[in-house]
């Protein structure tokens, strides 16, 4: 990166480096997305300049309910200020309110080749067996480069899923910065929480796949005690591990896995234990993990609780973030509309 590109991530002048990132509006965000991307969020929104984005747009490039969606929208938005992002140290805002996004998108199309789209192994993944696939399908990951370098922001903390996309994005910045001059950095992924990888890729319920939404293999952040019993009591344990007495694996184990979350660790380590002498059954194992999911998720709760009953405070947290959002798209697209020679003060010196 050059040096200009590498002030322009940290914000310019100094200033506390950027962050940006962002989240589907499938309803309440599932622990998944809490393992791997918001709790790390909210560490770095005291000392970074956050922007953190519910990210409508994307969420249209599937099947949808329009007038479910604005509930969506506002579910997440609950869910992301009761997991503790605080309005006063970072900017919190919907994708759509801020139409620069859309924007600046079309001009990246024009400097992004289709086979790398192509390429991209979500698209892959979503458009499989889908009699015709939009091309706002394949455009995703471009919208997701604007969301990033509309801010210039140098860092996007994902889960693992989003490498692919974060590669994407730097290589949208490079072809740009070579065609129209340096001025976008090429972010980096912080990928997972950074404690020894652990919620890098949160696996579902089925103990195989990535939790998600669509996978339906998910448990919801806000679920009260009894809703986290019963899925967890399906999930998927070892499983060489029919019998009650027979020993356990627990490094094979997603339910173990999660205790990493959740369980202190003499009880962890006491369960390990147990799991491979057979002297603990699955069901207690399970017990004890939901147990430690609904204590540990109860503030969440409670703060989830407190702003639906005013959901006026979740409203304005969204219009003031969308007004600074705004600031920092218009003041880029001023110069992205420069540099391109668009716009009517175009050819006027800078
Ligand atoms: P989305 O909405 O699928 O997920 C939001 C965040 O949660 C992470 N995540 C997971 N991490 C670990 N294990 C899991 N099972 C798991 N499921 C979800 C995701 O990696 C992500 O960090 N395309 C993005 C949204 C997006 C975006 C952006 C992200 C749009 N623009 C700009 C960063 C920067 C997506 O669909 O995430």
């Amino acid at each position: 990166m050059s040096q200009a590109a590498a002030v322009a991530g940290s914000g310019g002048g100094g200033a506390r480096p950027r962050v940006f990132s962002g989240i589907q509006p499938s309803g309440e965000a599932h622990l998944g997305n809490y393992l791997g991307a918001i709790r790390r969020w909210v560490e770095l929104a005291g000392d970074y300049e956050c922007f953190f984005c519910i990210v409508d747009e994307h969420a249209i490039t599937q099947r949808y309910e329009p007038d479910e969606l604005p509930g969506r929208v506002t579910d997440l938005a609950v869910s992301l200020v009761a997991a503790g992002l605080d309005p006063e140290t970072c900017t919190l805002f919907v994708q759509s309110h801020v139409p620069e996004h859309t924007e600046l998108t079309w001009l990246f199309n024009t400097v992004t080749p289709i086979g790398d789209l192509q390429r991209m192994t979500q698209f892959k993944e979503k458009s499989l067996g889908q009699a015709t696939v939009n091309a706002g399908l394949l455009n995703y990951p471009v919208l997701q480069a604007a969301d990033i370098l509309l801010y210039r922001a140098g860092l996007v903390p994902v889960g693992e899923d989003q490498r692919q996309h974060l590669e994407l994005t730097r290589g949208v910045a490079r072809r740009w910065n070579a065609r129209f001059g340096d001025y976008f950095p090429e972010p980096e992924a912080l990928i997972g929480d950074g404690g020894g990888g652990a919620g890098r890729r949160v696996l579902g319920l089925d103990g195989v796949s990535k939790m998600s939404k669509t996978s339906d293999n998910t448990i919801p952040l806000l679920a009260e005690e009894s809703e986290i019993g019963r899925r967890v009591a399906s999930a998927v344990t070892d499983p060489a591990r029919v019998r009650r007495n027979d020993p356990g694996n627990p490094h094979v184990c997603n339910v173990f896995s999660l205790h990493g979350f959740f369980t202190d660790a003499d009880e962890r380590d006491e369960i390990e234990v147990r799991c491979q002498t057979a002297t603990i059954g699955c069901m207690q194992c399970k017990k004890a993990l939901t147990r430690g999911i609904a204590d540990g998720l109860a503030p969440l709760r409670e703060r989830a609780a407190e702003l639906r009953a005013n959901p006026g405070a979740v409203a304005e947290i969204l219009a003031a973030g969308a007004e600074r959002a705004r600031q920092v798209a218009g003041e880029t697209m001023h110069e992205v509309r420069r540099r391109m020679g668009l716009g009517p003060g175009a050819g006027r010196p800078a």
